[in-house]
C-alpha cells in the first residue's frame, strides 16, 4: 500500500507531480485557465466581490497565506487570510460583496466548516478548496474546486497542500481574465510556468542527498530558524510546521527582515537557520539578512534558484530549486523543506506518519 515506500509521507512527497498534473488537468483551454465548467459565478458575479477572505487551519492556512499574495497580485482584490478557529471571534466584516475561500484536505475540519457556515449565514459566498469529493466542505460551499492529490493518509500533509496551491493559482488566473486585470500574454506566461511545474517537481525529487545531509544535522538540534521573505516567509512557515509536526524539534518561521527587531538575540554559535532566498524581488535584501546570523555563528542552509551562483557565498549549504515565475515558486521551494522534515524525523527514529497528539482530521472545534 505504500507502493514501495517506507512511509506514507515519502510516497505522497513522491507523487506530487502526479497531483499536480492531475489538478491541472482539463482546467486550461487554449493555453489560458478556464473554471467556467466547475464555478457556476457568472463574471457579472465575480465582478461584484470586493473583498476576499481565506480561512483554514494548519496547512491549508499556509496556502491560504500564498492565496493572498496570488489572488492580490493577480486580480488586484484586497485579501485576507485567518486561521478559521479565530476567524468567528473577532466580528469579521462579511458582506454580500465577500467571497470567503475555505481550504481543507479533508474536508471536514470542525473549525472551518464552523467559519463556512458562518460565512454564509453573514451573506458571503464561499468557494470550498478540498481534496475530498462529497466532504462536508464540497457539500455545503456554494462553490468548490476540488484538489486531485489522491488520498493522503500522513497526518502531515504534502500532496494537498501544493495542489491547494494549483487550485489557488487557476483560481487567481481565472479571476484576473474576468476581471481584465492582467494582459493576456501575462495570464499566457504564468498558465505555461505552472503545466511546466509536474515536471520540475520531478527533477527536484531526484535527489535529496544534501537534505538528508543536513537533516541528519538537525536532528541533533532542539531549536532552529527558519527565514524567508515575501512568499518565501509563507513558504518557511509551512516548513516550519512540518519540521514541528514529525520531528518535535521546535522552530520559528521569521521574515527575515524582522529577525533585528527581537529574534536575532537568539541567533547563537551552530544554530541551524534555513533561509529561502527565491524571490528575486527581495533578494539583496535577503542575503544581508542572511549575513546577519552567519555573523553570529548560524550554519545555514540557503535554498535559491537554480544558476544562483552567489547565494553559496553566503551560506554553508545550499540546495535549489528549478527557476519559475517569481510567484510560483512556492510548489517548488516547499518540496526540499518536507523533505528535510522527513529525513530529521526518521533520522530520530520518530512515528513520521502518526505523530505524537496529531490527528489526519480535527472534527471537534
Ligand atoms: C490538522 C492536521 O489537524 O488539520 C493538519 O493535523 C491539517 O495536517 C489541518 O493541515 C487542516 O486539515 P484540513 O483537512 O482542513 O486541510
Amino acid at each position: 500500500e505504500k507502493g514501495g515506500y517506507e512511509h506514507f509521507m515519502l510516497k505522497e512527497i513522491h507523487e506530487q507531480p502526479k497531483a499536480i498534473r492531475d489538478t491541472l488537468a482539463g482546467r486550461i483551454k487554449d493555453g489560458l485557465v478556464d473554471l467556467s465548467q466547475e464555478i457556476s459565478l457568472s463574471a457579472e458575479e465575480l465582478k461584484r466581490f470586493d473583498k476576499i477572505h481565506f480561512v483554514a487551519c494548519g496547512t491549508a492556512y499556509h496556502a491560504g497565506l500564498i492565496g493572498k499574495s496570488v489572488v492580490e497580485k493577480l486580480a488586484r482584490i484586497p485579501v485576507e487570510v485567518d486561521v478559521a478557529s479565530e476567524y468567528r471571534y473577532r466580528d469579521p466584516i462579511i458582506t454580500p460583496s465577500t467571497l470567503v475561500v475555505v481550504v481543507s484536505q479533508s474536508g471536514e475540519t470542525a473549525d472551518t466548516l464552523a467559519a463556512l457556515r458562518e460565512a454564509q449565514k453573514a451573506g458571503a459566498q464561499v468557494l470550498g478548496i478540498t481534496n475530498v469529493v462529497g466532504s462536508s466542505v464540497a457539500r455545503e460551499a456554494d462553490e468548490v474546486l476540488m484538489t486531485w492529490a489522491g488520498p493522503e493518509i500522513a497526518v502531515a500533509s504534502t500532496k494537498a497542500y501544493t495542489t491547494q496551491l494549483i487550485a489557488i493559482y487557476l483560481f487567481g488566473l481565472y479571476l484576473a481574465r474576468i476581471l481584465e486585470t492582467r494582459s493576456e500574454s501575462e495570464l499566457a506566461e504564468a498558465t505555461e510556468a505552472l503545466l511546466k511545474l509536474p515536471k520540475q517537481a520531478e527533477t527536484l525529487l531526484e535527489d535529496p542527498s544534501a537534505i538528508r545531509r543536513f537533516a541528519g544535522d538537525i536532528a541533533q538540534h532542539e531549536d532552529l530558524f527558519f527565514i524567508g521573505r515575501g512568499l518565501d516567509h509563507a513558504v518557511v512557515m509551512e516548513g516550519s510546521l512540518k519540521l514541528k509536526e514529525i520531528s518535535y524539534i521546535h522552530s520559528d518561521a521569521y521574515a527575515a527582515g524582522e529577525l533585528k527587531h527581537g529574534t536575532l538575540a537568539l541567533i547563537e554559535e551552530g544554530i541551524p537557520v534555513i533561509a529561502l532566498a527565491t524571490q528575486k524581488a527581495v533578494y539583496d535584501k535577503m542575503v544581508s539578512n542572511i549575513i546577519e546570523v552567519k555573523a553570529r555563528g548560524a550554519h545555514v542552509l540557503g535554498l535559491g534558484l537554480e544558476g544562483d551562483d552567489e547565494l553559496g557565498k553566503s551560506v554553508d549549504e545550499v540546495i535549489t530549486i528549478p527557476e519559475t515565475l517569481p510567484l510560483l515558486t512556492p510548489v517548488l521551494s516547499v518540496i526540499p523543506l518536507q523533505l528535510l522534515a522527513y529525513y530529521t524525523s526518521t533520522a530520530r527514529g520518530l512515528n513520521v506518519d502518526k505523530p505524537r497528539n496529531l490527528a489526519k482530521s480535527v472534527t471537534v472545534e
